[in-house]
C-alpha cells in the first residue's frame, strides 16, 4: 500500500510517500521537508500567519518533488495532519488534502500530530536497518511514549496500535518551549534545541546546579518553566558580576556583548532537563511494566539525550526495549503521518473526507 502524507501543523510544509505492508511496516518512498527557519528566526519563533503563506507557497512544489523522488507510485491511501497545531498552518495543509482525496478520488485519513511523532518509531529510512524490523520481531507493548516537542511533553502508555493512555505532561512549557526560550534569552537564535545541544558539548554540565523541578513528584507530569525562569536569575547574576546595573534595562536576552560562560550555561540546562525527562520515564516505565521505552518529538533528536536514555536503561534493565527514530525522523514530516495512517487502516478506520477537520486542540486521549 502506498501512503501520501501530508503534515503542516507547524513551520515545516512535509510531504511523503511511503510504503507499507503488514507486518513488515513502513519504507520511505521519499520524505521532502521544506524549513521556515530563515522566516521565523528574526522572530524568535513561530509567526502563525507568516507559517500559514509560506505552507501556501512551498505545498505544491514539495508535493511534485516528492511525487517524482518516488517515482510517481499509485497512491492508495492521503493521511493529513489535523491536530493538535497553529490553526491558520493546518488549515492549509487539510484543504489541500481535501482537495487532493477528491479530485483524485482517493480515501484519506486524519492524523494526530504526536501520534505520528510516535509511528516515527515505525518507519524505516531508505536502505537502512531501523527499528522496524526490530519492532515487529519482538514483542514491544505495552510501550511508554515519551513525546518531546516544541508544544508538548507527554507520557503516554501505548498498549497496542492506536491504544493510548495519557500518564502525565507539562504543566507549563513543553521541553523544546524551554530549548527555545533559553537559547532566545542568551541570544543565540531560532530554533533553540540544536544551537543549545551544540553549544553544551563545550560546556560543563556541572558548572551550574540549576533545578530539576517535579524529579521526585509522585506523577508523571513536567514543568520546565521553573527552570527557564532559573537560567534567567542565573545570566542575570553574571550579568550583576560584570557591573551592570539590573535597573538600568530589564533583561530579556543577553545584551550584546556582555561575556557570559554559555557554553556551560547550555550544558548545565541541557542536563537539568535530560535528568528530569529520563527519571520520570524510567519511573513510569516501571510502574507499568512497559516492555519498551519509545522517545519521539523534535527534543529527541538531541545527541546527549539519546546517549544518557541508553545508557541509563542498560543499567537499570537489559529487559526494556530503547526505540528511537533517526534524527531527521524526530523532527516534524509527512513520512510519520502517512505511517500512522498506515496503521489506522489496519485497524479498518475510514472516514469520510468531508468530516476531515483541522482542530488546535485534538487531543490523542480523550
Ligand atoms: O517535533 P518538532 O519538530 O515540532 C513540534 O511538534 O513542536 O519539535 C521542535 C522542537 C523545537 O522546540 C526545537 O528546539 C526542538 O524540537 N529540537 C531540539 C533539538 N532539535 C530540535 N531540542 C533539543 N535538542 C535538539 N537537538
Ligand atoms: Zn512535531
Amino acid at each position: 500500500m502506498i501512503i501520501l502524507g501530508i503534515e503542516t501543523s507547524c513551520d515545516d510544509t512535509g510531504i511523503a510517500l511511503v510504503k507499507c505492508r503488514s507486518p513488515q511496516g513502513c519504507e520511505i518512498l521519499s520524505n521532502v521537508v521544506s524549513s521556515q527557519i530563515k522566516i521565523h528566526a528574526p522572530f524568535g519563533g513561530v509567526v502563525p500567519n507568516l507559517a500559514a503563506r509560506a505552507h501556501l507557497k512551498n505545498i505544491e512544489p514539495c508535493l511534485l518533488t516528492a511525487l517524482k523522488e518516488a517515482k510517481n507510485p499509485k497512491i492508495d491511501l492521503i493521511g493529513v495532519t489535523t491536530g493538535p497545531g497553529l490553526i491558520p498552518s493546518l488549515l492549509v495543509g487539510v484543504n489541500f488534502a481535501k482537495a487532493l482525496a477528491y479530485n483524485w478520488r482517493k480515501p484519506i485519513l486524519g492524523i494526530n500530530h504526536l501520534e505520528a511523532h510516535i509511528y516515527a518509531n515505525w518507519l524505516k529510512p531508505i536502505g537502512e536497518i531501523s527499528n522496524s524490523q526490530f519492532l515487529i520481531s519482538k514483542n514491544i507493548f505495552p510501550a511508554l511514549c515519551l513525546v518531546v516537542s516544541g508544544g508538548h511533553t507527554q507520557l503516554i502508555l501505548m498498549k497496542g496500535h492506536g491504544k493510548y493512555k495519557l500518564l502525565g505532561q507539562t504543566r507549563d512549557d513543553a521541553a523544546g518551549e524551554a530549548f527555545d526560550k533559553v537559547a532566545k534569552l542568551l541570544n543565540l537564535g531560532y530554533p533553540g534545541g540544536p544551537i543549545i545541544s551544540q553549544k553544551a558539548q563545550k560546556g560543563n554540565f556541572q558548572s551550574f546546579n540549576l533545578p530539576r523541578p517535579m524529579i521526585n513528584s509522585h506523577n508523571y507530569d513536567f514543568s520546565f518553566s521553573g527552570l527557564k525562569t532559573a537560567v534567567l536569575y542565573l545570566v542575570k547574576g553574571q550579568r550583576q558580576k560584570q557591573g551592570q546595573s539590573l535597573l538600568r534595562r530589564p533583561l530579556r536576552t543577553v545584551p550584546q556583548g556582555l561575556s557570559l560562560r554559555v557554553p556551560d550555561i547550555c550544558a548545565s540546562f541541557q542536563q537539568a532537563a535530560i535528568d528530569v525527562l529520563i527519571t520520570k520515564t524510567i519511573k513510569a516505565a516501571k510502574d507499568y511494566r512497559a516492555k519498551s521505552i519509545m522517545l519521539s518529538g523534535g527534543v529527541a533528536a538531541n545527541d546527549q539525550l539519546r546517549k544518557q536514555f541508553n545508557s541509563r536503561l542498560s543499567a537499570v534493565s537489559s529487559q526494556l526495549n530503547f526505540l528511537v527514530p533517526p534524527k531527521n525522523l524526530c523532527t516534524d514530516n509527512a513520512a510519520m503521518v502517512a505511517t500512522t495512517a498506515f496503521y489506522r487502516t489496519q485497524a479498518s478506520q475510514k472516514q469520510d473526507w468531508s468530516q476531515i477537520q483541522a482542530q488546535a486542540n485534538l487531543k490523542l486521549v480523550a
